[in-house]
């Protein structure tokens, strides 16, 4: 009985750490590339909208509220919103917002960037934090 525990485990854990790459979309098929990405960034939209929209807003009419407008935040130098105050330790980072910045900053901001005005971790899952760091990247 162990054994066949033992067996099934085991191939659950190969089976995660060995996953093949995903099939190649056949060319007529609808949506093609991206389809994946399309269930991130949805996930990822969700996941903004319940732990980043009371502070911060994206897209056309944002405007920056607790927190800044974070449209075209993705790649960019920190502290960049004309309509938000943010603080000297951001100004002065020097950060640029890769994605690995971002989900080290978000899930410890004061451990990241010791004096940011962003006090708590909002998220401490990794893998959320990247999902929405696809779905900034279309703003
Ligand atoms: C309680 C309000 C609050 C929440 C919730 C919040 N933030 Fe923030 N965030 C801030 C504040 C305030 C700043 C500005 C920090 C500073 O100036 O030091 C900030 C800054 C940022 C920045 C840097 C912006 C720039 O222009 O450099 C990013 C990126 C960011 N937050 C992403 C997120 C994400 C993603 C979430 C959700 C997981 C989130 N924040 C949730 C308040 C918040």
């Amino acid at each position: 009985m162990a054994g066949v525990l033992v067996g099934l485990s085991f191939c659950a854990a190969s089976r995660a750490a060995d996953q093949p790459p995903p099939a190649k979309a056949p060319l007529s098929a609808s949506p093609p590339a991206g389809a994946e990405n399309a269930d991130i960034i949805k996930a990822g939209e969700r996941a903004f909208r319940l732990h980043c929209r009371s502070c911060h807003a994206v897209g056309n009419k944002a405007v920056s509220r607790k927190g800044p407008t974070l449209n075209g935040v993705t790649g960019q130098k920190a502290a960049q919103a004309q309509d938000f105050k943010f603080s000297d330790a951001l100004q002065k980072s020097g950060l640029v917002w890769t994605e690995k910045n971002f989900v080290d900053y978000n899930m410890n901001p004061q451990r990241m960037l010791a004096g940011t005005s962003k006090k708590m971790p909002v998220i401490k899952d990794e893998k959320i934090l990247k999902d929405i760091y696809l779905y900034l990247q279309q703003f």
